[in-house]
């Protein structure tokens, strides 16, 4: 290829969340220009989540050390601090690692949805500023679309690997119209965390109680969902349709006996999802007609089965990827041709509109539709005689054959721009 493509990463893998951290950037768009700018990069994307800070590169004769130094000087760091942190993957490499990225094959959970929006986003905001182009644009996209249809076609992706994301799908799986019910969640800790991520994520309202209205309040103020004072709550349970319950309580704090009263004012039902250990809700209301009541073993273990049903598909997803991976490699180097193929489309077609217009005058040729004829005739001869030369210097491409786009660009006096 004409530019060389690298990938740089700070990740999870080789570095706790807290060190990580270190290596992000506060601003983007100047990230983009200082590398540009300073490390040879013709484009660049960057990926920044909670797990992972990654820069993927375009360029010639780019500098790993510039790179570093660059990246350094933006996140405020001494040079050495990319010692044992930093990953670097080039050229095929590269597109490897971004279809594992694409495909959920590289996140901390296999599968996980979220790194796919991610990447689509980076590339996206990336192509809005021009700091990416033709290499990296092609690449994204690609990776983009087979780690869609990866996801698709094996179900890597599928079923939740959260207690909560588990919780909120057994609600929808459940429940009819669960847009439509009264949603409550009581607890305000790290499993209830879950909990509203996934309904916010879903777009459920919900309401939110802890035994302080302000914890429930904070809760909101960062989780979505409305506040609700724990009384309240107590006294009208009959209100709720589903509940969510993490709460670290040592004792029953939804009894048989609220339960059945609730239940003689709420006659369509309830459903109660007791992600708690011990547990909140008392047992024995699953007794009660109406409730449906699941508990934190039951929905674990649904988890625990659809984490081994993923990594059962790590084998079959790692098989596409190598497949798809010199089919991306061909697209790539294909890039390199387009430019020619475009120069000497242009310029014959300019030369055939000249001749054409000559010939025309010569013949003193009037009639619109001998006109038509005789340029299409002209076009057919160019395209019959070019398509199969340049469908050639594609291919040579897309095999990395650099002689014959050298010796193609000689022949037809291509002037590459740079
Ligand atoms: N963390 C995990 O990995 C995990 C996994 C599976 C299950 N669980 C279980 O899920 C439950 C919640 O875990 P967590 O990690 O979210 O805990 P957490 O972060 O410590 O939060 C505990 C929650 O319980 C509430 N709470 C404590 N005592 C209460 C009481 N007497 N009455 C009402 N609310 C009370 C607290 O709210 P206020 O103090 O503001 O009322 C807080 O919202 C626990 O039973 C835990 O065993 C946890």
């Amino acid at each position: 290829m004409n530019q060389n493509i690298i990938n740089a990463r700070v990740t999870f893998h080789s570095s706790p969340i807290h060190v990580l951290e270190r290596f992000t950037f506060r601003d983007i768009d100047s990230a983009y220009s200082n590398f540009k700018e300073h490390s040879e990069l013709d484009e660049c994307v960057i990926i920044q989540t909670c797990n992972r800070v990654e820069l993927f590169g375009s360029g010639k004769n780019y500098n790993i050390e510039k790179i570093k130094k660059t990246w350094a000087s933006l996140a405020g760091l001494e040079e050495n601090a990319f010692k044992e942190n930093l990953e670097v993957s080039e050229n095929s490499h590269a597109y490897h690692h971004l279809l594992k990225l694409t495909s959920g094959l590289d996140s901390m959970v296999i599968g996980e949805e979220q790194i796919l929006g991610q990447v689509k986003d980076s590339i996206t905001k990336a192509r809005s500023t021009k700091s990416s182009g033709q290499y990296l644009n092609t690449l994204f996209d690609k990776a983009i679309h087979v780690g869609a249809r990866i996801r698709n076609t094996t179900g890597i992706s599928k079923g939740g690997i959260s207690v909560g994301t588990m919780a909120v799908k057994l609600a929808e799986e459940n429940i009819d119209e669960l847009k439509s019910k009264h949603i409550l969640l009581i607890g305000t800790g790290d499993i209830s965390t879950l909990v509203a991520k996934s309904l916010g994520r879903r777009g459920y309202s919900f309401l939110v109680t802890s035994r302080t209205i302000d914890r429930a309040k904070a809760f909101c103020e960062t989780m979505g969902g409305t506040p609700v004072k724990f009384e309240d709550v107590l006294s009208s349970f009959h209100k709720y349709d589903v509940m969510f319950v993490a709460t670290s309580a040592p004792y029953f704090l939804i009894t048989h006996e609220r339960i059945l009263n609730a239940i003689k004012e709420n006659k369509n039902g309830m459903m109660i999802l007791d992600l708690s250990n011990p547990r909140t809700v008392d047992e024995g209301v699953a007794t009660i007609g109406g409730i449906k009541l699941m508990n934190l073993d039951q929905i674990a273990e649904m988890v625990d089965k659809n984490m081994r049903s993923r990594m059962a598909k790590v084998k079959t997803v790692e098989n596409i990827i190598n497949e798809e991976l010199p089919v991306l490699e061909a697209s790539m180097n294909r890039l390199d041709a387009e430019p020619i193929v475009k120069d000497v489309f242009k310029n014959i077609n300019s030369l055939r509109e000249k001749e054409l217009k000559k010939a025309l005058q010569m013949l003193d040729e009037q009639d619109e539709e001998k006109i038509k004829i005789i340029d299409e005739l002209t076009k057919a001869v160019v395209e019959s005689i070019l398509s199969q030369p340049m469908n050639n210097l594609r291919r040579a491409s897309e095999q990395g054959n650099h002689e014959i786009l050298e010796a193609a660009s000689k022949l037809f006096d291509y002037k590459k721009k740079e």
